[in-house]
């Protein structure tokens, strides 16, 4: 589990990256300095080779090899300290030495003398001199084209394998020191970094539909967690919204039908406590039929708004003339209109209009509409239906031609500011009592709303409470 976990990996990887910087800059370090150590040896002692060559063959030369560390350190600023030097005929013979080789001799093979026989310079490192490595350089000095004597100068490497012995073993014990800390530093680092993820783990793991109002703590700052953080939160908001609705619906769902249920049965239960006469059975059944009706209606209308939820509700779509099924269902309703001695009028003063969409749909928004209209106006009052169309002089690409706009007017009794946007909500009434006895259940503005976005449109209201409501539908023009 463990292995799995991203602060894990985070730190594997960062361990991971150092170490390979820590050993290649560990391994640049040792190999450079070495270079240079071993170079700077050779440059010293080919220096003093060379000196020794020249200083040998001058003709006024006092020089012996036994105190010569005192005249050569003074004239120059070569340091011959410690330095073993001996000087060799051209067939290899031993001719002189310094003090300090005693009774020994510097080792020269076979393949240096033959390089110095031909004039070739040699630096070669030896460790067949006691315990000590030796660097060693052979010079021959040439007089008149001819190999007079032979230079060797040696020193010790025992300074310089030292320092390099002391550096690696100071890099061998920094460099995994190193990458321990910085698996505990980069495990810290992951923790702090990867917290507020647990934390919204944790409430995410907390979170089931009966607390949907828990919330992740937002953090300081605007970095990629709290934006993690925020569209979490958003998004459990908008959960909690839908649960809410969800169960406000059920609820209003089930109180809509608890109510013509128990009129059914109080009716019913009544009608069977003593014998009656078949009038009054009829009248009771028609009573019950009523109650069914709404009923079915509801039922109808209740699986046709979760049907549009999952849009599961095709639109069978094609040309409709509006004007047409306008003036149906004006003769649908025309019997409510007289009952209330309302006056029911038309305008349309745009000819034909006609849209591409749902014929039986766009009826069942005129129908909505025009009903409300009527239900929600006093006796001797008017409800008009205006068509309208709007073209768009200047069109965009991808632009539809225009609006058409279906306008239902009436002098009813209005609807409160605060009630506007709500009436669309399922199962709002604002006068629940009053709307029941209209035969109404809250869901006709609902499915209005639906069909006009189902077509690409909207719907808006505009009222005055006491002075009347004015429904706009705004359909997109169809291009034929
Ligand atoms: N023209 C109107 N004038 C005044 N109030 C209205 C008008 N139309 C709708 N309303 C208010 O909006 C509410 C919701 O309307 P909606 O059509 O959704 O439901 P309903 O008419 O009560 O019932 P249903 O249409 O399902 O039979 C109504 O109850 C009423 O309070
Ligand atoms: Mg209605």
């Amino acid at each position: 589990m463990i292995f799995q976990s991203l602060r894990f990996k985070l730190t594997v990887w960062y361990v991971l990256i150092l170490a390979v910087l820590l050993v290649s800059f560990s391994s640049f370090l040792y190999f450079t300095l070495s270079n240079m150590l071993y170079r700077s040896v050779d440059n010293k002692l080919r220096s003093l080779a060379g000196l020794i060559a020249s200083e040998s063959s001058s003709p006024l030369s006092t020089f012996g090899f036994g105190d010569m560390e005192q005249p050569l350190g003074a004239s120059t600023n070569l340091k011959p300290i410690g330095k073993f030097i001996q000087v060799l005929d051209e067939s290899g013979r031993i001719g002189q030495k310094s003090d300090n080789l005693k009774n020994v001799q510097l080792p020269i093979s076979l393949n240096t003398l033959r390089n110095a026989s031909n004039g070739l310079i040699t630096f070669e490192t030896s460790r067949s001199f006691g315990n000590t490595p030796l660097r060693i350089v052979t010079l021959p000095v040439i007089e008149g084209n001819q190999i007079s004597r032979i230079v060797q100068v040696a020193s010790s490497l025992e300074d310089v394998e030292d320092a390099l012995h002391n550096l690696f073993v100071i890099l061998l014990i920094t460099v995994p020191s190193a990458l321990v800390l910085a698996s505990l530093g980069g495990q810290f680092l992951a923790n702090k970094a990867l917290k507020p993820v647990d934390d919204i783990t944790q409430t995410a793991h907390r979170i089931t539909s009966q607390n949907l109002n828990q919330r992740i703590k937002l953090l300081k700052g605007r970095d990629e967690i709290s934006r993690l953080i925020e569209t979490f939160n958003e998004m459990i908001s908008r959960l909690d919204k839908s649960f809410q609705q969800i169960k406000q619906f059920s609820s209003d769902a089930s109180h809509e039908l608890k109510t013509p249920l128990t009129i059914l049965r109080g009716e019913v239960e009544v009608a069977l406590r003593k014998e009656r006469a078949v009038q009054e059975y009829e009248q009771i059944l028609r009573s019950n039929l009523e109650e069914i009706n709404r009923m079915s209606t509801i039922v109808e209308d209740l699986l046709l708004l979760s049907k549009t939820d999952m849009d599961a509700v095709p639109l069978h779509r094609g040309p409709v003339h509006l004007t047409e099924i306008l003036h149906d269902v004006v003769g649908q309703v025309g019997i409510l209109a007289q009952a209330k001695q309302i006056h029911l009028q038309t305008v349309n003063s745009d000819g034909d209009i006609t849209v591409l969409g749902d014929d039986l749909r766009l009826r069942q928004l005129l129908l909505n509409l025009i009903e409300n209209g009527i239900k929600y106006t006093p006796e001797k009052g008017s409800v008009s239906v205006s068509l309208r169309k709007e073209v768009n002089a200047v069109r965009a690409a991808g632009e539809h031609a225009g609006f058409v706009k279906i306008i239902v007017s009436d002098t009813g009794i209005g609807i409160d500011k605060k009630d506007q946007e709500k009436i669309f909500d399922r199962f709002y009434r604002v006068d629940k009592a009053r709307s029941r006895e209209q035969g109404g259940s809250g869901l006709g503005l609902s499915i209005s709303k639906w069909i006009a976005e189902a077509h690409q449109g909207d719907i808006s209201v505009e009222s005055e409470l006491e002075k009347g409501s004015t429904f706009i539908v705004k359909l997109p023009m169809a291009v034929f």
